[in-house]
């Protein structure tokens, strides 16, 4: 099998690397991917993520036998739409399921229409109506841009002023120009946070193990929200039954209701949860594979990634066996992330055999890699527990010179004080 990755970060060296570990699959390649990718075999193309056309040009020259999407911006780029047309095997939804993600609103109805668990909300796009509402309902109080912001256009308001400030930079400024042009007011969950994954053919749903991401920049979640600075799987302070509410009640009524919309949903479902008092209530939905948690989730799977895809894209069952390791990964940060930083810092070899190294934000100087992004590697370890896995993680990164850059020291530790 040859095979191919959209997206160029951490998730999709992680996914690459796991899909290599089939003997059947002879090539992966990643457009655009990332230098620290060749370390482990997989291949990477000087082909942007919306060339959809080279894309394909190139996805039918090499006999390609299906494509993996990533990131969200091709999958609401229509990129599923583009290789099916085609005529090419391609797994993720295509634009119209992707809205999901790409829509908080889309995302909002379709609870509401399901009866999915879920904060109280209301949209708006008037300032004024938004400010009357924040008054009305008091703080502390989410306010969510509508569209997509990476990871920034959320904001967990503690006061009902700052609530209003969010408010007028998305509405009256545009902060982040239409995708705030509408915003989502939520009521503020109280409860542990997790992530809850699944294989998805558009109509059968295969959960993956849960994990934990640690999206503050700083030890003991302080600081500003990054996209993610470390996660661990499982996570044993949800109880099982938290989880098997979760599989019931979010992610069997979202594929239903994908169903009756006339948008049936393939690929990577990803539902952020809150277990609260009154059982799991959604905090958002991704059409993808979540990063870090991919890092953390992928190490568990015992069966071939390759053959749970390639079933899911013939509509046969896939065989999808866990393991009962505990994963860690911790990502290596460039310091001033997520705000300024700097680029070109050399990274360190790393050598210790006991953690896997997975790439994100780097570039190839000189036949060496250099810091290139906010998220520059994580460092993934498994084993028995996740205090033997957070060990392994931290000796080997204590182990090492790191220069301008920085990582938490606190990774899976929320599961270890239970
Ligand atoms: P998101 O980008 O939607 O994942 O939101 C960023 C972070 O804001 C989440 O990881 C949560 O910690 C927090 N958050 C989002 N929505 C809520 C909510 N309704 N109640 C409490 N915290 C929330
Ligand atoms: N780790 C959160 C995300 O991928 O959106």
């Amino acid at each position: 099998m040859k095979l191919l990755i959209i997206g160029s970060g951490g998730r999709e060296h992680a996914v690459g690397k796991k899909l290599l570990e089939d003997p059947q699959v002879t090539a992966v390649f990643c457009a655009k991917g990332n230098a620290g990718m060749l370390k482990d075999g997989i291949k990477i193309l000087d082909i942007a993520e919306d060339a959809h056309q080279d894309l394909i040009a190139f996805a039918k020259k090499e006999v390609i036998d299906w494509t993996f999407v990533g990131p969200e911006i091709p999958l609401l780029n229509g990129i599923v739409d583009d290789f099916q047309t085609a005529g090419l095997k391609i797994f993720g939804p295509n634009q119209a399921a992707a809205m999901i993600e790409g829509s908080k609103e889309f995302a909002k109805e379709l609870m509401t229409e399901m009866k999915i668990p879920t904060a109280a909300y209301q949209t708006f796009s008037d300032f004024e109506a938004a400010k009357a509402y924040v008054l009305e309902q008091g703080a502390p109080i989410v306010v969510k841009a509508d569209g997509l912001a990476a990871g920034k256009g959320v904001v967990v308001a503690e006061t009902v002023e700052e609530a209003i400030e969010a408010l007028h930079e998305m509405l009256e400024e545009q902060k982040f120009g239409s995708s705030s042009a509408r915003v989502v007011i939520e009521e503020f969950l109280v409860g542990e946070e997790f992530s809850l994954l699944a294989f998805v053919d558009g109509e059968h749903v295969y959960p993956m193990v849960i994990a934990q991401d640690h999206k503050r920049a700083f030890d003991f979640d302080r600081g500003p929200n990054t996209g993610g600075m470390g996660a661990y799987s499982p996570v044993p302070q949800i109880s099982e039954a938290m989880v098997e509410q979760a599989v019931q009640k979010v992610l069997h009524p979202t594929v239903q209701g994908m169903i009756q919309r006339g948008t049936p949903y393939h690929g990577i479902l990803y539902a952020g949860l809150i277990a609260t008092a009154q059982g799991p209530k959604v905090i958002e939905f991704n059409a993808r594979f979540g990063d870090p948690e991919t890092q953390v989730v992928l190490p568990r799977l015992e069966s071939s990634l390759a053959q749970v895809i390639s079933k899911l894209i013939a509509h046969e069952k896939p065989e999808i066996k866990w393991n009962n390791q505990a994963s860690v990964g911790v990502v290596v940060a460039a310091e001033g992330y997520p705000e300024v930083y700097q680029k070109g810092m050399l990274l360190p070899e790393m050598t210790n055999e006991d953690v896997s190294v997975i790439y994100a934000g780097v570039a190839e100087k000189e036949g060496q890699l250099v810091a290139n992004g906010g998220r520059v590697f994580l460092v993934e370890a498994h084993a028995e527990t996740i205090e033997a896995a957070q060990q392994k993680v931290y000796q080997a990164l204590e182990s090492v010179a790191l220069d301008q850059l920085f990582y938490r020291k606190d990774i899976g530790s929320k599961a270890l004080k239970n």
